[in-house]
């Protein structure tokens, strides 16, 4: 495909789905999994809210892969109405193609009266609500509430020694987190025409996330590894989640990697730090186009309890 004339954070997060669906760890999904279950037998229903839930990725990737239990009540919160909007109607779509039952609009008489959608089988029943909130706002209101929190791609973009400590105090007795897909700090190209260049742009493009008066940072990945612990966490499993992006690019992934190359171009392009850069942005644009550019860029997906 061309060059983009404009962006669009929605049509990156769909792109996104097919890059996570790759790299999401199954040995974490199936720690997950079974714990999901046990919770589920223990209580008959488990309880998921997922922050910074974007389009709902997470909820439809994990019915898809019979991840969840038969009974759940799943709310995803995210500080963006219309991206909440679109994951609604992506939900419904995606649901009556899976032989969903779906009534929009309602839950049920069940305790999810409340829920805006309710997806249901002969055995399964899923409600599903969404909250156009800061998950901050919401976490720090849901004492103890929550058999899983889910953050994906999430924590790399937030103050982390704030949001570990509202993740925890949310979740019910016997609760589960889950953060896949956290950015751990490194970034490659090829073909790399100019290795000295990329270096220096990639550097400075992490730098950009690591700055003081920006939260998030480039090793969020790693920093739950030690972070965890000391808020009282335990992880039960961890495992690299990197996206890979080759040629033949599949889906709408040609759009994924010139949507990442803004990033780049909006983080370090206006800085005039770096000589070449719009040469270097252009070159790699153009790199898509012939669909010759491919990508690898280092998550990592790490779950546990408290
Ligand atoms: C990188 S996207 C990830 C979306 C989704 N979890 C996924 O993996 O596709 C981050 C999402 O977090 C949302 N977000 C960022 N800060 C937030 C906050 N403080 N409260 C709620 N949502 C937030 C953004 O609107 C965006 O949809």
């Amino acid at each position: 495909m061309s060059r983009p004339e404009s962006y669009s954070f929605q049509r990156y997060l769909a792109a996104k789905e097919r890059v996570d669906d790759r790299a999401l760890h199954r040995p974490t999904l199936d720690e997950l999994t079974a714990d999901l279950a046990e919770i589920a037998d223990r209580r008959g229903d488990v309880r998921v809210l997922d922050v910074g839930g974007g389009l709902g990725s997470m909820l439809r990737r994990l019915l898809d892969w019979n991840r969840l239990p038969d009974r759940v009540s799943y709310t995803l919160v995210d500080r963006d109405e219309s991206t909440l909007g679109r994951g609604y109607e992506r939900c419904v779509d995606w649901a009556r193609d899976a032989g969903y039952a779906v009534d929009e609009g309602s839950g049920g008489d069940e305790g999810d009266a409340d829920a805006d959608l309710l997806l249901s089988t002969g055995t399964e029943r899923i409600a599903v609500s969404l909250v156009a909130a800061d998950a901050f706002d919401l976490l720090a209101d849901a004492e103890a509430t929550w058999d899983l929190v889910v953050a994906a791609a999430f924590l790399d973009i937030v103050e982390l020694n704030r949001a570990l400590p509202l993740v925890f105090s949310a979740l019910a007795d016997g609760g589960r987190w889950y953060f896949p897909v956290t950015f751990d700090g490194e970034t490659g190209f090829a073909p790399t025409p100019d290795p000295e260049l990329e270096a220096r742009v990639v550097d400075a493009y992490h730098e950009t996330m690591d700055a003081p008066e920006r939260p998030g940072g480039s090793r969020t990945g790693r920093e739950l590894l030690a972070t965890v612990p000391e808020f009282g966490g335990e992880i039960l499993s961890a495992g690299g989640s990197d996206w890979v992006v080759t040629t033949p690019y599949a889906g709408d992934e040609a759009y994924f990697l010139h949507h990442l190359l803004s990033f780049f171009d909006d983080a370090v392009g206006g800085t005039g730090e770096i000589d070449r850069f719009d040469a270097w942005v252009d070159e790699r644009h153009a790199a898509v186009e012939r669909g010759e550019l491919s990508l690898v860029a280092h998550h990592l997906d790490v779950y546990g309890r408290c």
